[in-house]
């Protein structure tokens, strides 16, 4: 039985006094939240400490990003290293988000790199994949995931992912208000699952996380999470609403 996961990635929203807030809110709320989901949050970078040093926190924390190098420490102006996260007592990373794709130029090959560099510095990769809305529209959706994961995931063991997490993203989904229905979902999430099962085992692909992501929120969790191969979701928008994020987790219980 997996467990699912609500991961709130608030990208880059919420300044200074508005940040905290939005966390304490969310922690106040943490004793009563449902014992079958893991929640987590990413903030900006910038705040992760504030939330990680925070000794009434119940929420784990992950970064929206992390760099492709290996190394802990080096000349890399603007990056900040897995091991860096790990320090600071960050457990998550988002990598490959479609954002970072579009504005960063991040590929696939990249994307292979910040897994390993998670992977090496004890942080669970959130890895997340998806099709644009041509792709889906020529029927080339589930050739272009499957090649994505292909790509992200080759080489590793499946001891090497035991902490791996997928978000499954259409891309034109994404802070659009268009959602994939329950059943778009759950048939890309079940290729997923089959090609980690081919990768890397079906043990492993029974035990891994397969979040969907795409402007989920209050009113469609439910039935999204109720899919047999959704196991949570990357949201974004509502993740900025305490009580619309807090209404997602529960859609998960
Ligand atoms: P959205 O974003 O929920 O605002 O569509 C999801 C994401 O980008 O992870």
């Amino acid at each position: 039985m997996r467990k699912l996961l609500v991961a709130g990635n608030w990208k880059m929203n919420k300044i200074g006094q508005d940040a905290r807030d939005l966390f304490q809110a969310l922690n106040r709320e943490a004793m009563s939240l449902p014992a079958n989901v893991d929640v987590m949050i990413a903030p900006p970078a910038l705040y992760l400490k504030w939330f990680t040093n925070d000794s009434t926190a119940k929420i784990t924390v992950g970064a929206q990003d992390v760099s492709h190098r290996d190394e802990a420490e080096g000349a890399y102006t603007g990056e900040i290293s897995a091991a860096m996260l790990q320090a600071a007592g960050v457990d998550y990373a988002i990598v490959g988000h479609s954002e970072r794709r579009t504005y960063h130029g991040e590929t696939d090959e990249l994307i292979r790199k910040k897994i390993a560099a998670c992977l090496s510095a004890g942080i669970a990769p959130i890895y997340c994949c998806g099709e644009v809305l041509a792709e889906r529209e020529s029927g080339r959706h589930i050739e272009v995931v499957r090649n994505q994961v292909q790509t992200a995931l080759k080489d590793f063991s499946a001891n090497d992912l035991a902490k791996l997490v997928v978000a499954y993203e259409p891309v034109w989904a994404i802070g659009t208000g268009k959602t994939a229905s329950s059943e778009q979902a759950q048939e890309m999430h079940a290729e997923i699952r089959t090609l980690i099962g081919e990768l890397l085992g079906q043990d492993f692909a029974d035990k891994v996380r397969i979040l969907y992501g795409g402007s989920c929120k209050p009113s469609n969790a439910a039935s999204i999470f109720s899919q047999p191969d959704v196991d949570g979701g990357l949201i974004g928008g509502a993740s900025l609403v305490a009580n619309d994020f807090i209404a997602i987790i529960h859609a998960g219980a």
